[in-house]
């Protein structure tokens, strides 16, 4: 059941971009993928450094760290040596903001 979200402004954050935003304690990385907005923890499940070091390719980022590949629409761990996925959030675009759903 879904009982909070965040609002976040993604005005200025380009196909390509992403950017971490702070939802209490939980970090959520908003990626724009093409003009299609993705929301995930911003935590790599490999080492639990920020992801938002790491390099967006596509749909895919990369940690910085060690190298792990995760898909951002998902989550899904996609590259050694990161074997569990980042969890990913719902979210809906209304023009300028994006709502994510916890
Ligand atoms: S901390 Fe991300 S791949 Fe190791």
């Amino acid at each position: 059941m879904v009982d909070e979200s965040l609002v976040v402004d993604i005005a200025g954050l380009s196909p390509g971009e992403m950017k971490a935003v702070q939802h209490g304690r939980l970090s959520v990385l908003i990626c724009n993928v093409e003009g299609e907005f993705y929301a995930l923890e911003n935590e790599c499940s490999h080492a639990a450094v920020p992801l938002d070091e790491g390099t967006l390719r596509g749909c895919e980022i990369e940690c910085d760290f060690h190298g792990a590949l995760f898909d951002v629409r998902s989550g899904e761990a996609l590259a050694m040596p990161a074997t569990s996925p980042v969890r990913s959030f719902p979210a809906k675009r209304r023009g300028n903001f994006l709502t994510v759903y916890f």
